[in-house]
């Protein structure tokens, strides 16, 4: 006996191969994810062919492996979720045709999920009782900064977004200008720890004083010119004075916990404006891949406590890509009515 449909999940939006068994929306049998970081790293960045290719030959031990986790057969499923929008279209693909083929074969419905949104869907994860609408939501990862309202787990409008950078953006770029391998959002984070984090004052992004919307341009370049100096513009190409090699252990200890506070204090600067203008707000969704940093994770529970919200703060297996996310939302759209047919399309933009 289940206590609702057994959903399998399929996450294939950039470099994480992802699929996963979630029941009744919230109980997550199996989170299988397959990191190609060691496929990336050593060109500083995801290259795009070499993520398709990498889900094309991952995607099916991925999925027998969260099958068999969660012990459950093909025969046992209700739907097949992907997450179909947006990413990389190489990668959308991969995911998209795969639960087409699963959900035809089996016979069961096909449902799409938008990725943004199932992350702000991830602390409802294993969670015993759903969080109270409306709510607000933030997603912070590596490809999205954005701030939402949500009247339901289907009627999410976003009330601002990054103009430039995601915040996870930052802090790769921020690391790899100190020196440290890719990924660097989660190496700076650590360093962080041990530097002072007022040794330098980075600018904190706040643009029109109503502004929801985020900036990070400014932020990586001041950390650029505080790490090799300011570009020396001669002839040619500008170059610049020294590297992070010139720095002590201490100094990068100092610049990442520097840049971490400027970054993290812009995100909560926006979300406190946020909740201000939200006031009949009941809950507070955070995700994505910076929902895992440890600046943020301190100071969140604060500042849902001042407005009086139950804050749904994903476990930190469920801040990075993952599929149970998705599995878990398209039980609500499943739930109503929403499922998709064979012509699901992998887009690689948001919906909103
Ligand atoms: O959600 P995610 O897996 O992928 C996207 O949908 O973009 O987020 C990945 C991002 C990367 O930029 C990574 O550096 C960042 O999340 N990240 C962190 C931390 N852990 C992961 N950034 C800051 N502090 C962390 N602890
Ligand atoms: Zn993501």
């Amino acid at each position: 006996m289940t206590a609702g449909p057994v959903i399998l999940g399929l996450e294939s939006s950039c470099d994480e191969t992802a699929a996963a068994v979630v029941e009744a929306g919230v109980r997550v049998r199996s989170n299988v994810i397959a990191s190609q970081d060691e496929l990336h790293a050593e060109f500083g960045g995801v290259v795009p062919e070499i993520a398709s290719r990498a889900h094309a030959e991952r995607l099916t031990p991925v999925v027998r492996a969260a099958l068999d986790e969660a012990g459950v057969t093909l025969a046992d499923l209700d739907a097949v979720a992907v997450g179909h929008r947006p990413g990389l279209i190489g990668s959308l693909l991969v995911g998209v045709a795969a639960a087409k083929a699963l959900a035809w074969a089996l016979g069961v419905p096909l449902v799409g999920v938008d990725h943004v949104h199932a992350h702000l869907y991830a602390g409802a994860l294993d969670a015993p009782a759903p969080p109270d609408f409306p709510a607000v939501g933030l997603v912070v990862s590596g490809g999205h900064t954005a701030i939402y309202r949500l009247g339901s787990w289907l009627d999410v409008a976003r009330l601002g977004a990054t103009i430039d950078d995601a915040v996870g953006e930052a802090f790769d770029k921020a690391a790899a200008v100190l020196g440290l391998p890719y990924p660097g959002g989660p190496r700076l984070d650590a360093l962080a720890q041990t530097g002072d984090d007022r040794a330098h004052d980075f600018p904190v992004s706040r643009l029109d004083s109503g502004s929801l919307d985020f900036s990070y341009s400014g932020l990586k370049t001041a950390v650029l010119y505080a790490v090799r100096g300011t570009p020396i513009r001669d002839v040619g190409e500008p170059r610049f004075p020294r590297d992070h090699t010139a720095l002590s252990e201490r100094d990068k200890a100092d610049l990442a916990a520097s840049f971490q506070r400027a970054a993290i204090d812009a995100v909560l600067l926006k979300l406190r404006r946020a909740l201000e203008g939200e006031g009949d707000a009941r809950a507070l969704l955070v995700g994505g891949g910076v929902s895992a940093n440890s600046r943020l994770r301190e100071a969140l529970p604060g500042l849902a406590r001042e407005f009086g919200l139950d804050l749904r703060l994903p476990a930190m297996r469920y801040c990075l890509d993952n599929a149970a996310m998705i599995a878990g939302l398209a039980h609500h759209r499943l739930a109503a009515g929403a499922a998709d047919d064979l012509t699901l399309r992998a887009v690689p933009t948001t919906a909103c």
